[in-house]
């Protein structure tokens, strides 16, 4: 099976859609690439070792199959990693089962990397800090009402060979 048919099946049996209750963080990004959207909710929990894990995480997305295979993949890969161990992760990283995307496809896992982020290390936006309470809004009826309180970070593709 070659890439596009890998990104097609995940993106049509995705896991983690929708947005979720009570996360302890939440990422919203945009790409000025495409104009996509996605946002990325965390919940975590403690281990018997004290550890604080990520325990689910769930996405919504107003992108292509692509953004929507590797969030779904990103989702599943996070649970049972602190927070700095799912940070490690680069879009590669997430992309990886996919096989070696286009290049006009890798903004899309730059794009769940960069929600990532947007979730678990705000202070390194330069926007408003992620909300840890989200809204009971949707992801588009949010855009449409905005409150101040969600974390949207426009990206810039890392790769300028597309
Ligand atoms: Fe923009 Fe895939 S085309 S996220």
């Amino acid at each position: 099976m070659d890439t596009l048919q890998t990104i097609e099946q995940i993106a049509s049996s995705s896991k983690n859609r929708g947005e979720m209750a009570h996360a302890d963080a939440v990422g919203t990004v945009g790409s000025d690439n495409c104009g996509d959207m996605l946002r990325l909710w965390i919940k975590f929990k403690e281990e018997d070792d004290g550890r604080r894990v990520i325990d689910k995480a769930s996405f919504q997305s107003f992108g292509c199959q692509t953004a929507i295979a590797v969030a779904s993949l990103a989702t599943e890969m996070i649970r049972g990693k602190t927070a700095s161990e799912a940070l490690a992760l680069s879009s590669e990283d997430l992309a990886a089962p996919l096989g070696a995307l286009p290049p006009m496809k890798i903004h899309c896992a730059q794009l769940v990397e960069e929600a990532l982020e947007a979730a678990l290390s705000p202070q390194k936006s330069s926007h408003a800090p992620a909300i840890s309470k989200p809204s009971a809004l949707t992801l588009i009826d949010q855009l449409h009402a905005p409150t101040g309180k969600i974390n949207i970070r426009l990206t810039t593709p890392h790769d300028d060979s597309v």
